[in-house]
């Protein structure tokens, strides 16, 4: 990196052989910036030997996510809701990777039952676990619906399931040796509604399809920085990066009928663009504890990934950890190390 500071106090006259260095800093930190700004799937390093959980692995962002980190030489545990779908979509992998290794594990994540039971089924077949993907997730259902729990089901599906899941995991990810949680957001985490409704979580009062979806996916950003905290002050060497994939072309836009085909065809990237935010953030070893990517483009909705300023709300430590300890009571887990 270039010192401005230094910079800022260099003599009128620069010895050339410091010009020279500098010149040769600055090339170098273009040639990194060229770099990061293109960042693609030939980025990733092998992941022989790693064992990764992608949640939602059967669609969209989860199955392109599974199948390049499968390319890449990792054992990818598909963790769906429905084996059929999971079967379908591991032999679509399979076909085109003949060596992928993959397995189907059953996961609800709409069940805090099916969560606990997935994570001791886990457990007691794996002995470490490198990378968690907290990808699973819905969109904006047109009548409110619930959980198994009795939560609306997209603060449930997308935040706290994965809250669950992440506990429970937290053991064996703190044993294994630069391990990660992935969890993915959205632009609504930033824009919109963002927030969360402290007197009415779960929306009994009043259904806001586009709010409800927004409060969990800014949840998405205070979970991933409070869980970056807790990492840190415990002195674990698991990091928790977060990402999101713009605007990308996959089954989550269903719910918003001809609006969501027509945004689809016209505006949104293809998926091999949208899974690289968190491809990078699940492999870049660059990327740190605490970190958020999204894509670099037209209005972050597209493009290479790059790194990103999360919502600055999901900033302010007070809020993180009230959502946290709320977050602990509704789902009988806890930060466990
Ligand atoms: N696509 C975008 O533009 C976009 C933008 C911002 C953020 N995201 C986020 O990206 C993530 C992946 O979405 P996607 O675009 O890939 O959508 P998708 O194609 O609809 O995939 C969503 C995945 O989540 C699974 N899922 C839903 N409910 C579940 C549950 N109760 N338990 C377990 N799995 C469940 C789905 O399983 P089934 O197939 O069985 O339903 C599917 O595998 C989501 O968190 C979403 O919020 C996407």
């Amino acid at each position: 990196m270039v010192d401005q500071a230094k910079l800022s106090n260099q003599p009128k006259e620069t010895p050339w052989i410091e010009k020279a260095g500098s010149l040769v800093t600055s090339v170098n930190q273009r040639k990194k910036n060229t770099m990061s700004t293109n960042w693609t799937t030939a980025n990733i390093p092998s992941q022989k030997g790693k064992i990764i959980i992608v949640t939602g692995a059967n669609s969209g962002l989860g199955f392109g996510t599974t199948r390049e980190l499968a390319r890449k030489g990792g054992k990818v545990i598909m963790a769906v809701r429905s084996l059929d779908r999971g079967a379908s979509a591991k032999e679509d992998i399979e076909k085109e990777i003949p060596s992928a290794q993959l397995e189907l594990m059953e996961l609800d994540l709409a069940s805090l039952e099916s969560v606990k039971s997935f994570a001791s089924d886990f457990s007691q077949k794996y002995d470490r676990l490198d990378i968690l993907i907290n990808n699973a997730g819905l969109m904006m259902p047109e009548e409110r619906q619930e959980t198994e729990d009795g939560f609306e089901k997209q603060i449930g599906v997308n935040h706290l399931g994965h809250f669950a899941l992440t506990n429970q995991l937290l053991p064996m990810l703190n044993e294994t040796e630069d391990s990660r949680v992935v969890t993915i957001s959205s632009m609504y985490g930033k824009t919109g509604y963002a927030s969360i409704n402290w007197d009415d979580l779960h929306w009994e009062e009043e259904y806001d399809t586009t709010d409800a979806y927004s409060q969990s996916k800014f949840a998405n950003q205070l979970f991933g920085l409070e869980l970056a905290r807790k990492l840190e002050e415990a002195g674990s060497g698991t990091i928790s990066t977060m990402a999101h994939p713009g605007y990308t072309a996959t089954n989550l836009q269903r719910h918003i009928g001809l609006m969501g085909k027509i945004g689809n065809k016209l505006i949104a990237q293809d998926l091999d663009m949208g899974i690289l935010p968190q491809l990078r953030a699940a492999t870049d070893p660059d990327v740190e504890n605490g970190e958020y990517l999204g894509p670099k483009g037209f209005m972050n909705m597209r493009g290479y990934p790059q790194t990103e300023e999360p919502n600055k709300k999901a900033k302010e430590p007070e809020l993180s950890e009230k959502f946290w300890k709320l977050s602990e009571e509704l789902t009988d887990t806890n930060f466990p190390l």
